[in-house]
């Protein structure tokens, strides 16, 4: 009988559903919740409603993309923390109450081990894989990191931001410039028909593995209202060029930190994970760093960076392997290291 893990994700915005199926992903459903755009950030109370209304809808298609009915699935895999708490409230509960109503196990996910670990979301059985110790640069709206994988429940943070996370640098940095919400994605299109060397913003002085962005943040802004002073219309002049400079800045920031990392924990394999890891600049510039490092590289498909319960569903098959199983009276948590 077929091994098949339901994957659900509720850490954050995105309510999303998994089936894998014997280590193979059968469906990968993610509802996105545009209610935020309004407020230029996450509103938690508004993003639990919204998973209250999304989860029964999301989960019964991935079972039915999946082509199962809910007495195939052999356990259930949920994202436990870190997040929002009323988020990741509405997941955990779902996933406990589907728990006893059908008797099989629960397995809890460390939302950050999941994006180390959605290199090992196979279509097939063939795909390759990376290979453990493998070190993982971990940059999404919440956090910034520098991992090393030694096997998928051994995971070691060895360099962090100090304050705020790459994705809040391309986010706040966008919202002064008067773009939508994450912003990221649209400094990455603005970026491709811009000068990266037209501005120069402050790097940080950091010791360590560690990051800092706020400075650059704060470099950002003074550019902008030095300039404003004599051009009104500065940002909207400049906007291609002041995105491409902002981004290639965040670039050297990062690739700065993950070559010292190199050299202190020499691994073979380096990756990408978490929702800037979509950014097509900073994808070219790792795949690049590894190929003159002579390391291998993982750049996951867009579809696995944000967030998604494929990779949930594949951290707790590990742990379902592995017999890992989670207490029904295990609460979710909204911080954690890893
Ligand atoms: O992992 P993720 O979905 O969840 C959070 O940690 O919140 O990451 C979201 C972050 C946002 O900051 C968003 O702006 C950023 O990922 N992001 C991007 C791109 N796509 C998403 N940043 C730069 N370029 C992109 N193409």
């Amino acid at each position: 009988m077929s091994v098949n893990i339901l994957g659900i994700e509720s850490s954050c915005d995105d309510t999303s559903a998994a089936v894998i199926s014997d280590g193979c992903l059968k469906s990968n459903i993610i509802a996105s919740q545009k209610v935020h755009e309004a407020y230029g950030g996450v509103v938690p109370e508004l993003a639990s409603r919204a998973h209250q209304q999304n989860i029964v809808p999301v989960v019964s298609e991935a079972l039915r993309q999946a082509g199962i009915g809910m007495s195939d699935i052999s356990a259930i895999a949920f994202t436990r923390g870190p997040g929002l708490l009323g988020s990741l409230l509405v997941g955990t509960s779902f996933a406990k109450g589907m728990s006893i109503g059908l008797n099989i196990p629960l397995v809890d996910v460390n939302h950050l081990h999941a994006h180390v670990l959605s290199h090992f979301v196979r279509k097939s059985p063939d795909d390759e894989v990376p290979e453990f110790p493998f070190m993982c640069l971990l940059i999404s709206g919440g956090n910034s990191q520098i991992v090393v994988a030694s096997s998928p429940s051994d995971m070691r943070i060895v360099g962090k931001t100090i304050d705020d996370a790459a994705g809040e640098a391309f986010d706040k940095c966008a919202k002064v410039m008067g773009l939508p919400y994450p912003g990221g994605p649209h400094i990455d299109r603005l970026a491709s028909a811009g000068n990266p060397k037209a501005f120069r913003f402050s790097k940080p002085h950091i010791p360590e593995l560690d990051y800092s962005f706020s400075g650059l943040k704060t470099s950002f802004l003074y550019t902008l209202r030095d300039n404003l002073k004599d051009n009104p219309s500065f940002i909207e002049d400049n906007k291609e060029d002041l995105a491409a400079s902002l981004q290639s800045t965040i670039i050297d920031i990062l690739l700065d930190k993950l070559s010292k990392a190199l050299d202190r924990y020499p691994v073979e394999h380096v990756a990408i994970g978490g929702g800037v890891s979509a950014n097509s600049g900073v994808r070219n510039a790792v795949d690049e760093f590894c190929r003159r490092k002579g390391v291998k590289a993982w750049i996951p498909e867009r579809a696995f960076t944000t967030d998604n319960a494929a990779m949930v569903a594949a951290a707790g098959y590990f742990k379902y392997l592995d017999k890992k199983f989670c207490d029904l009276s295990l609460p979710p948590y909204s911080r954690v290291s890893m």
